[in-house]
């Protein structure tokens, strides 16, 4: 089958884009900006570890849009430029209230160094929510383990669980290199979330990565408090880190979601530019788009080997 050219992926694209307005956006940590919408369309079907594309207007540079997981969805809002988090888990707006949708991402190429000049009253292109999302646990206690800018497509399932389901409790652990990475961990604190964090030069929290965090959290009795108590993993980061915390989580029985972060250039399975080795039940691999067959996999299917 012929692939199809960027010009190509970028006609097919145009189809679903919408604009939407900024109303706010601004740096929230080292070389990582917070940016909000008012996008109801994907502000009301957003589903927890979905993503949207993003353009800037009437740029042909990159051509291409770029995808980033929907970090958080709110109702309308007294002030839409507050970043403060609503005051309880229980307060998220029923589904066909919200209105705004907020995208966090780290400045690493071409769209998010340009995306930084947006200011609030400018346009935005999206389309989305795409992807599958991650699938609802049935779990007494979610752990929830991001690495660098992985935290973005968590926060509203753990949100979610909480409220919305048998799980009564929701770990947090979210590494990465040094302390001034971490942006807006107030989020999942007021979320209901009980928050570890884990830097590499021990500027902040655990010394070493998220796979030394969840081994001290397993020694402290954190992990599991009750010998029947369940327990399910959902990460998201680089692929080393999810491949270690997948492995981690099998070794100990436990289910680990994954939400891959592989590039994309048309997100809606046209392109095959984002394909992950999946293997299937039978024991064999083939490739999968992830724009439409996931982000989300169940970690134990992805041949990490063949990722790397
Ligand atoms: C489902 C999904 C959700 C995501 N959510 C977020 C999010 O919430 N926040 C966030 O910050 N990022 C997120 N990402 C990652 C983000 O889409 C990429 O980092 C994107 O490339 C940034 O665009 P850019 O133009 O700024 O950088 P680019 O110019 O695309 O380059 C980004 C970096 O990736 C490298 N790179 C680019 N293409 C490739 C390739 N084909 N193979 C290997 N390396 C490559 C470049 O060298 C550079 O270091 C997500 C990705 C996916 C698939
Ligand atoms: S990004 Fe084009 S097929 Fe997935």
């Amino acid at each position: 089958m012929p692939t199809p050219d960027s010009s190509q992926v970028s006609l097919c694209q145009s189809a679903g884009f919408q604009q939407a307005t900024i109303v706010a956006h601004e740096p929230i940590a080292e070389a990582t900006w917070r940016l909000r919408v008012d996008c109801p369309a994907i502000a009301t079907a957003a589903r927890p570890g979905q993503f949207a594309m993003l353009r800037i207007p009437n740029r042909q540079d990159p051509l291409l849009a770029r995808p980033l997981a929907v970090y958080d969805v709110f109702a309308d809002l007294a002030d839409p430029t507050s970043w403060r988090p609503p005051a309880a888990a229980g307060s998220q707006p029923a589904p066909t209230d919200r209105r705004y949708a907020d995208f966090v991402y780290a400045v690493a190429g071409k769209f998010t160094t340009s995306a930084t000049a947006l200011r609030p009253g400018d346009a935005i292109s999206l389309w989305g929510p795409l992807g599958n999302g991650f699938q609802r646990p049935v779990t007494d206690h979610l752990v929830l383990v991001a690495g660098g800018i992985g935290q973005t497509a968590l926060l509203m399932l753990g949100r979610d669980l909480l409220a919305h389901s048998p799980t009564s409790r929701v770990t947090f652990c979210w590494g990465a290199r040094h302390g001034g990475l971490f942006g807006h961990v107030e989020d999942f604190r007021a979320a209901g979330l009980d928050v570890h964090l884990a830097t590499l030069d021990g500027s902040l929290g655990t010394q070493g990565t998220v796979i030394d965090l969840l081994d001290r959290l397993e020694a402290d009795g954190n992990l599991a408090r009750r010998e029947e108590e369940t327990t399910t993993i959902a990460c998201c980061g680089p692929e080393k880190m999810m491949a270690a915390v997948s492995r981690w989580a099998t070794t100990r029985g436990l289910t680990c979601q994954v939400s891959l972060e592989t590039p994309m250039a048309c997100g809606i399975g046209i392109c095959f530019s984002c394909v992950a080795p999946v293997i299937d039940k039978q024991g064999s691999w083939d490739y999968r788009r992830t724009c439409i067959e996931g982000p989300v996999f169940d970690g134990t299917a992805i041949d990490w080997e063949a990722m790397a």
